[in-house]
């Protein structure tokens, strides 16, 4: 299982049109999951029904008009009986009977939609927590969940016009089709299907043109839109300089392209329409002049001559449609793509197929020659070696970017060590599963981020299903309860977007509050006390002490005082650890970490003072 550091590199491959057309049948036809089967095939059963209805509708017409102008002879016996009042109002219940059936099927269907939506955007999003922090890193969080908005908007748009749009109307097409060739001849169909073969090519053709002007219009329009926000984002800036004038001719050049572009979206649109009418009444013209021909040669009745006008318009009508759908669907193939190219690209760390639970007895914690990069150009830890015997604590010292950090996220399985192994109570941690590793550390980050909800939601996201006296008892520990009281909405304070509101010290607290509540067995703590003043972090260094008690335990400490009476401590530079020992005897051999030391000492005095 090793870490692959070329592929989160290469931006995600959006799928093809037709791979994405694929992807989305399973969610329509589950077979673990045989009702949304059943509900296809009703809607489906109802689409064939609504469509069937809305083909006998023109001849029911037809027949009534034929009745009313009394060449009926001809016609089967049980329509004279009807009557033409009959017909007419036989004529109006297809009518409703199409709608009806077409409702049906709508109403039938939503659930499978919507079903298959949600399974979606849920499986992408899982997909997304999955993808390495490397992957993380490197993409915009935004932008990872505009994919998801995008690509779950684009399947829904699909799904509706696919099926119940382009798929009837095709159906309908080769229905009228095979009618006008039955009963009038084939020369009738022919000219019906050249003329449907000529509007869609042209729509398609003249849409594609469309697009582009279209993405040029937003283009400018997005331009526009951010040289209006900088400039009143530098408000002061652009008063300083006296300069609205120039501001504004900016401005103005911005929506000078945006009005061009609109100008001509909106001539192409004519254009467009325009032509779409031209070649659609012209196929009409045609086919009424020959049915025309036919009622005066008496080959064809007037109902006939009324039959093919409204089967034209019934099928042109959806084709008004044709342009916006067509362009609709290629950018949902597009977003629909981006989704699925997301869910194609593979996790970096996974776990091995025959990984176990992580089983920590004593917790501990063994780095082997334990080579890292992020990036294969740049070696970031260049061999580490050390052990914490189960209970002890370890520190590591160091300069800032000697990879201190870097240590505890590989402990965490962020990444896998690209040389030597990390083997906790024996295990190597490439062969267990994740999810074990991450129930058994705990970890206060350099900096913790919070979650844009209440400070109680923080603290008890420690531990599922955490007791409101528990949550207390953590808050104290992390010496924090106080001020959350003092505050006028206590535990229900709202701390902000990423926990803004809080102060970095806050911050902090509330992030060692819920590791402490999370209670693993094995702790690391990256700086975990930085942001405090000394008063504070001495109160909380008990309490982590404390906690440590019987566990295994990392810090990572700029301030050398706090890590002082640590079992082991290691100066690390450069990827390399320089120094290792007791506090006592490190700074007796008079090297690195002594040097460090008096140093601290010595600004400590000095502040003192
Ligand atoms: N995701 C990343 N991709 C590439 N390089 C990285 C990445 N994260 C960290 N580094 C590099 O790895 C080196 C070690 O970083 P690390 O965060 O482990 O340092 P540190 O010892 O914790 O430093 P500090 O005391 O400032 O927290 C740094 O030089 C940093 O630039
Ligand atoms: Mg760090």
């Amino acid at each position: 299982m090793r870490s692959n550091a070329t592929s989160a590199d290469q931006p995600t491959k959006p799928a093809s049109g037709w791979q994405t057309m694929m992807r989305v049948g399973p969610y329509l036809w589950p077979a673990d999951q045989p009702w949304v089967r059943h509900r296809v095939m009703m809607a489906l059963g109802f689409l064939l029904a609504a469509k069937m209805v809305s083909i006998v509708t023109p001849y029911i017409y037809k027949l009534a008009v034929d009745m009313l102008s009394q060449e009926a002879a001809n016609d089967p016996a049980w329509m004279l009986t009807l009557g033409a009042v009959g017909l007419t109002v036989a004529y109006g219940m297809a009518r409703l009977g199409a709608v009806v059936f077409g409702e049906l099927r709508d109403a039938v269907f939503v659930r499978v939609g919507q079903r298959a939506l949600r399974k979606l955007a849920l499986e992408t999003f899982t997909h997304i927590h999955r993808l390495s922090l490397r992957y993380h890193i490197t993409r915009k969080t935004g932008g990872l969940s505009r994919v998801i908005e995008r690509g779950v908007k684009g399947v829904d748009f699909l799904l509706r016009f696919m099926l119940f749009s382009i798929g009837p109307l095709i159906l309908e097409l080769s229905m009228v089709s095979i009618i006008f060739a039955v009963v009038f001849g084939w020369q009738y169909a022919a000219v019906v299907v050249v003329t449907i073969a000529l509007y869609v090519a042209f729509t398609f053709k003249v849409t594609e043109i469309r697009v582009r002007i279209r993405r040029q219009m937003n283009d400018q329009d997005a331009d526009a839109n951010q040289k209006a926000i900088d400039s009143l984002l530098n408000y002061e800036t652009v008063k300083y300089f006296n300069a609205e004038g120039r501001e504004a001719s900016r401005y103005d050049a911005a929506m000078q392209g945006y009005e061009t572009a609109a100008v001509k979206t909106g001539q192409s649109l004519a254009f467009l329409n325009a032509g779409q009418s031209f070649l659609i009444t012209s196929g009409l013209i045609i086919v009424m002049v020959m049915a025309a021909r036919g009622v005066q040669a008496g080959t064809l009745t007037v109902g006939d001559f009324v039959m093919v006008n409204a089967y034209m318009i019934q099928i042109t009508m959806p084709l008004n449609f044709l342009g916006t759908v067509y362009r609709e669907i290629r950018q949902a193939l597009v977003d629909m793509g981006e989704m699925f190219g997301l869910l194609g690209q593979p996790a970096e760390v996974v776990d091995a197929p025959d990984a176990r639970p992580l089983a920590v007895s004593g917790g501990e914690i063994v780095f082997d020659d334990v080579r890292f990069s992020y990036e294969p150009s740049r070696e970031i830890l260049k061999g580490v070696s050390f052990r914490v015997a189960p209970g002890e604590r370890l520190a590591l010292v160091g300069h800032s970017g000697s990879g201190k950090s870097t240590i505890a996220r590989l402990m965490f399985r962020f990444y896998d060590v690209t040389g030597g192994a990390i083997r906790i109570d024996g295990q190597d941690l490439r062969e267990v599963t994740q999810g074990s590793i991450h129930a058994s550390i705990g970890v206060v980050p350099q900096d913790t981020v919070l979650f844009n909800d209440t400070i109680l939601y923080n603290i008890a996201y420690g531990k599922d299903g955490a007791t409101e006296a528990e949550i207390v008892a953590a808050a104290r520990a992390a010496r924090i309860h106080d001020f959350i009281v003092s505050l006028p909405d206590g535990y229900d304070t709202r701390v902000g977007e990423r926990g803004l509101k809080l102060s970095g010290g806050e911050k902090q607290r509330v992030g060692i509050a819920r590791t402490l509540l999370k209670n693993p067995p094995i702790l690391i703590l990256d700086e975990a006390t930085s942001a405090l003043d000394t008063q504070t972090e001495k109160s909380i260094q008990e309490s982590l002490n404390e906690m440590g008690q019987g566990r295994s335990v990392i810090m990572i400490a700029h301030r050398l005082s706090t890590i002082a009476d640590a079992d082991q401590i290691l100066v690390m530079e450069e990827g390399r650890v320089i120094e290792r020992g007791r506090h006592e005897d490190l700074v007796a051999r008079g090297g690195r970490y002594a040097a460090m030391w008096a140093q601290q000492v010595a600004e400590e005095a000095a502040e003192a003072a």
